[in-house]
């Protein structure tokens, strides 16, 4: 196989990889600054918290929170996304860690605070799978969309950017 062809299906396959998480978990739409604060303040984060974004997106997510002193992990199943964070983090100096994987599989041992911007029909079926390994206590945050049947705790509406929504794992 020459270079050409290696570089070629590298592509491919990241291209490929990128749709499945289009379609699987959200296309690629960065939460605005304003409102990863607001969930941030609404979420309380703060040194000795462990948040994970699922669907890291530019890790814009994981700086905010690592500058509130939160150790951070991000999943993100497009390549070219996860490489955009990792630059992200680097750039910030922020010692967190982006992993190339399915949010579905995610290791939630430890993690305190959860923040997700995915698709309304992905939420309640990620949190079906995660709800056995998150630890009573742990705070979700949602961007834009809530959790069909769970119980929000708290909700803030920013101003022209929309709505973040806070639930507690019971
Ligand atoms: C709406 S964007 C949110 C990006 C970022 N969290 C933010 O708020 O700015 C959703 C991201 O989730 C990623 N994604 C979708 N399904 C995923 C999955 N199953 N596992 C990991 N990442 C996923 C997409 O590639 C995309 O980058």
């Amino acid at each position: 196989m020459t270079i050409g062809w290696f570089i070629y299906f590298i592509l491919l396959l990241a291209g490929a990889m990128t749709a499945l998480a289009a379609w699987k978990g959200a296309p690629y739409v960065p939460t605005p600054k304003k409102a990863v604060e607001v969930a941030l303040d609404l979420a309380q984060v703060k040194a000795g918290d462990t948040l994970v974004d699922i669907g890291a997106g530019d890790g814009r997510v994981l700086v905010m929170a690592a500058k509130r002193g939160a150790k951070v992990i991000g999943y993100e199943l497009s390549p070219f996304l996860w490489l955009l964070a990792k630059i992200t983090l680097l750039r910030n100096s922020v010692k967190g860690s982006v992993k190339l994987r399915d949010g579905f599989a995610a290791n939630m041992s430890n993690v305190n605070v959860l923040f997700l911007f995915l698709m309304p029909q992905t939420l309640p079926n990620l949190m079906r799978e995660l709800q056995k390994k998150l630890k009573p206590g742990t705070r979700i945050v949602t961007y834009t969309f809530p959790i069909k049947d769970w119980q929000v705790e708290a909700e803030k509406s920013i101003d022209g950017v929309g709505k973040v929504y806070l639930y507690r794992v019971k």
